[in-house]
């Protein structure tokens, strides 16, 4: 049995990870791939509940990347790589680049606090591919507003959300060989072209 693929999706605020989380897994069952669709923080009953937990509360960074990484210790175990052994493809809504960013690069969490959560939770099943929607933050903002989505950490001052693209665009700078940075300011379906066109070129043998 040949392993799934792991793709997630990143970026700030209204950058349409949700839409490309949906075009790129309908694409994927048309092609005959079987395919879940998850989210961070959430994914199972518990983490889904931690996620209410978090985003209704204000937690301290720390407490926060603590229950986003048990969270992601169930995602992980119970549903993102039993998928992947039986040669399903998850698509995630975040994932460890977004805890690198609001936790780490924003919330000051210390980065061996941040590895040693990301060893223990995710261990080996790294994502095969990330794609880093990166948008203009006040682009992205409008969007949430106009769709009443914006949340507790959507709500935060300008600069943070400039600080949060710049995380993003790092990662990706630092990780290319698993991380590719798409402009999120175009048409969804443009986006979703060249979501379609670096799965076939980067993660071939089933697609084509
Ligand atoms: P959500 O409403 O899903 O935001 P979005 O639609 O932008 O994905 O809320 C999830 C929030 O949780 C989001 O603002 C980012 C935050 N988050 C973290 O801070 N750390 C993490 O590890 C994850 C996965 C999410």
């Amino acid at each position: 049995m040949t392993r799934g693929k792991f793709i997630t999706f990143e970026g700030g605020e209204g950058s349409g990870k949700s839409t490309q989380v949906a075009l790129l897994a309908a694409r994927l069952r048309k092609t005959g791939i079987a395919t879940i669709v998850t989210r961070e923080p959430g994914g199972t009953p518990l983490g889904e509940s931690i996620r209410t937990l978090v985003l209704e509360t204000a937690p301290e960074t720390v407490t926060e990347l603590l229950l986003f990484a048990a969270a992601r210790a169930e995602h992980v175990a119970k549903v993102i790589r039993p998928a992947l052994d039986t040669g399903t493809w998850v698509v995630c809504d975040r994932f460890i680049d977004s805890t690198r960013v609001y936790q780490g690069l924003l919330g000051g969490a210390p980065a061996d606090l941040i590895g040693a959560l990301e060893t223990g939770t995710v261990g080996s099943t790294i994502p095969d591919l990330t794609f880093v929607l990166d948008l203009d933050p006040a682009q992205g903002l409008k969007r949430a507003e106009a769709r009443g989505a914006l949340s507790r950490f959507d709500s935060a001052h300008e600069d943070y959300h400039h600080r949060l693209r710049e995380g993003f665009r790092d990662i990706a700078k630092t990780e290319p060989g698993r991380c590719l940075l798409l402009d999120g300011g175009r048409a969804p379906e443009l986006i979703a072209d060249d979501i379609w066109t670096a799965v076939e070129s980067r993660l071939p043998d089933e697609v084509r």
